[in-house]
């Protein structure tokens, strides 16, 4: 574990929860060898039964958690993207898959608006791999939609066939990655040793194995091709990371969509802005109380660790799966094409602490330097109209050919 310093230090029990966790993940590194894969490292932070962050009972979103996401800024967010699955409600079933559901704030959003617009969906289903957040969306939906908390239900295994509106706001960023190392054109996996005094953990590279060397090259060399302009050649020492986890759940849960749509909600890049030579330490983020920094070894467990997401390779999966593309761009055009002002003008102004509240959220989802353009949209389907109100103004799914 690194000191943190800087970071504040967390109670005396989170503080066990960690140590505990370390010595897990510590237990396994020794077993394998002395090193494991960074998205081994990754899956166990975040999803080790009772003592990985989303596992866990930390606050985690909202103002006295880690991080803030869309749905907990403002339920304006959830509106918008009913008014975009209520289009698809016309051509597929009334029915909503949503993956990772955090706090249950976007699925009550969306129950309420789309029953407001007269098309609540028949069924409504959660797919999340945390039993202390499923615990935690049965009562954000028990108290704020109580009368369609019947058409709710949690699965436990993805469904074999799926019909409907498939939604998942950050959720690919969550998932496990695995990191490369470029060094004098040699690719080396990094990956998680303790350190030498056994404490904590630290980053160690070795030689990749076949298979991941010819991804990480077939990936750097897709990215290339699509760069505009000048070809810039990869610094000598370039980190990055290929969420392979991520691009398997798309075309998995893309082959299942028997009819309807998938929308993905997430920030990252198409993989010439991903793999940009400049880019030269990847995307790895962890949140802690707010504050975004790089070291994943501080308190395992207690702080969120994320990646971007390669918008290109998702797609691409996504199309592998028989998917058609049906729109991607920033999340703000996403949103204004949804009606955000318009509904953002519903706010009544005599409110004023809630009307100052949602125009602060609103540019927060908006403003290209915060959400606005670093998150985005994009949209997949099967047997639905390629008409997406989303993406009416400016799709910008060409650049993810
Ligand atoms: C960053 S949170 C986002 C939560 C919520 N969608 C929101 O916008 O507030 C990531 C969520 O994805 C869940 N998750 C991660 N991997 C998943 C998977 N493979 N299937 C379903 N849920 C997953 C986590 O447990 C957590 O609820």
């Amino acid at each position: 574990m690194s000191e943190g310093n800087a970071l504040p230090a967390p109670s005396p029990q989170a503080e066990a929860l960690s140590q505990a966790l370390a010595a897990r993940i510590a237990g396994e590194i020794e077993r394998a060898g002395g090193w494991i894969g960074f998205d081994r490292y990754m899956h166990k932070a975040l999803y080790e039964p009772a003592l990985g962050y989303y596992a866990a009972g930390s606050r985690k979103f909202g103002a006295d958690g880690d991080f803030v996401t869309a749905p907990e800024l403002t339920p304006l967010f959830g509106q918008c993207v009913a008014v975009q699955c209520a289009h698809w409600f016309a051509s597929a079933p009334h029915a909503i898959l949503e993956f990772g559901a955090g706090s249950g704030a976007l699925a009550a959003q969306l129950l309420d608006a789309l029953d407001a617009l007269g098309v609540a969906p028949r069924r409504y289903d959660i797919v999340e791999v945390s039993a202390e957040l499923r615990e935690r969306q049965h009562r954000t939906l028990a108290g704020r939609v109580p009368a369609l908390l019947e058409r709710v239900r949690w699965l436990d295994a993805l469904p074999a066939r799926i019909e409907g509106v498939i939604v998942a706001n950050e959720v690919l960023d969550a998932m496990p990655v695995r990191l490369f190392r470029l060094r004098d054109d040699a690719v080396f996996e990094r990956g998680v040793a303790r350190t030498p005094g056994g404490r904590g953990f630290a980053f160690a590279d070795r030689p990749a194995d076949p298979a991941f060397a010819r991804r990480v090259r077939d990936t750097l060399a897709c990215a290339q091709e699509r760069m505009q302009g000048e070809r810039e050649a990869f610094p000598p020492d370039y980190v990055s990371e290929i969420g392979e986890q991520a691009q398997a759940w798309v075309e998995t849960v893309a082959a299942r969509l028997a009819r309807g749509a998938m929308l993905l909600i997430d920030y990252g890049f198409p993989c010439a802005e991903y793999y940009h030579p400049q880019r030269s330490s990847g995307t790895l983020q962890c949140h802690y109380r707010h504050r975004a920094h790089a070291d994943p070894f501080v308190w395992p467990g207690l702080q969120d660790i994320t990646a971007h997401v390669d918008f290109t390779a998702v797609s691409r999966a996504a199309r592998r799966a028989g998917l058609a593309s049906l729109g991607y761009g920033s999340q703000a055009r996403f949103l204004l094409d949804c009606g955000l002002l318009d509904r953002f003008a519903r706010v009544p102004r005599d409110d004023a602490r809630r009307w100052t509240r949602e125009a602060q959220a609103v540019q927060q989802l908006v403003s290209e330097s915060e959400m606005g353009e670093l998150f985005k949209a994009v949209a997949f389907g099967r047997d639905v109209p390629d008409d997406a109100p989303g993406f009416a103004t400016r799709d910008r799914r060409g650049v993810l050919a």
